[in-house]
């Protein structure tokens, strides 16, 4: 039995890759686990900008779409994370215990604040510390992410270490589960980056709200190459990516793929891909959309989570401020 903890940042698209790298391995977890975690980054979220309405909205679509998918309650606190104001108070102090020079490591801030000067946000920056007070308030032992979110996890633990060095036996170093397939979806349009809903256009990507036809459009449209066989190799980005997709949905391994579409082409394995995609959606589409129309259940199921999650955090704070000499 461990102590499970992930997170996502509350978007109006949640996407496959998003459902393959956090939200599937969160829910394998929460099938042995006793003590599973699942909170609504809102925080994380604004550290760019977000319209006030649409980010209400999309707090209560992502509880929706995580009750939906099957994030049980009975099992796993499901909160947001802003309702536990102890998040952003450890947040203070691991800040005090961070160092400019590692946080500036970080390449997905890198990436973010590419091309953006210096109008990007301080909180921006911060994320990956305020992340690392995330997993570290609730004891956390295992952090379910995709690949992109490793990195960040790794920072988690050391600063746990440099705490527990200079502190005392306080917080429980984490560590990252990342699936072997599945932890990167690449985008349909340019294979070459990770799914992404910030990507330039929405051929990148799978919302798990999109419709039959757009799934099959978006995937019609994803990039290939010009062999034309349906043969996974690592370097054969395009067709390796949806295969990958195929085989997580199916359960199938990449050989009985490869032998189901011996002698056809990439017309017949994307028409094929895009059925077992909207076969995948439209049940959980048709469960969010009723969870939706029940906005005081969504409410209730926050504050219910709030309430458990607010319990841990209190008491991990009053131990960490002891330790470092404030109260
Ligand atoms: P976020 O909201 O960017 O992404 C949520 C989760 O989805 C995974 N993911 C992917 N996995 C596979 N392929 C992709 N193309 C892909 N794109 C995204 C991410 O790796 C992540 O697991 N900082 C986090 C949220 C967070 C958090 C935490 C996570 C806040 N506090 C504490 C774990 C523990 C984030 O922004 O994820």
């Amino acid at each position: 039995m461990s102590r499970v903890l992930t997170a996502l940042k509350p978007t109006n698209i949640l996407h496959i890759g998003n459902y393959f790298g956090a939200i599937e391995p969160f829910l394998q977890q929460q099938k042995t686990g006793d003590t599973n975690f699942l909170f609504i980054a809102d925080y994380h979220s604004i550290t760019i900008p977000q319209d006030p309405d649409e980010l209400r909205k999309n707090i209560f679509f992502a509880t929706a779409a995580y009750l939906a998918a099957g994030v049980n309650p009975e099992k796993t606190t499901l909160f947001q994370q802003s309702h536990i104001s102890e998040h952003t108070e450890l947040a203070w102090i691991l800040n005090c215990v961070a160092s400019m020079g590692e946080v500036e490591r970080m390449t997905q801030y890198k990436d973010k604040a590419r091309n953006k000067g210096e109008s990007v946000s301080v909180g921006l920056f911060d994320y990956p510390v305020l992340m690392a007070a995330d997993i570290l308030l609730y004891d956390t032992e295992i952090v379910p992410v995709g690949e992109d979110q490793k990195q960040h996890v790794e920072l988690a633990r050391d600063l746990a270490e440099r705490f527990n060095n200079r502190f005392g036996q306080t917080f429980v170093i984490p560590k990252p589960v990342i699936r072997e397939s599945g932890a990167r979806i690449m985008g349909l349009d340019d294979p070459e980056k990770k799914m992404s809903k910030s990507a330039p256009t929405d051929k990148n990507y799978i919302s798990l709200m999109d419709d039959e036809a757009t799934v099959l459009k978006k995937i019609k449209s994803a990039i290939t190459d010009s062999e034309g066989t349906i043969v996974y190799r690592e370097h054969r980005k395009g067709i390796a990516n949806m295969m990958t997709i195929y085989s997580l949905l199916t359960g199938e391994s990449m050989i009985e793929i490869e032998k189901t579409f011996e002698g056809k082409g990439y017309g017949d394995f994307k028409i094929a891909l895009a059925a077992k995609v909207s076969e995948f959606l439209t049940p959980l589409q048709e469960k969010i959309q009723t969870l939706l129309q029940d906005e005081n259940h969504l409410h209730r199921t926050l504050e219910i989570g709030a309430q458990k999650a607010r319990a841990i955090a209190a008491k991990k704070m009053i131990e960490v401020r002891k330790k470092i000499g404030i109260a």
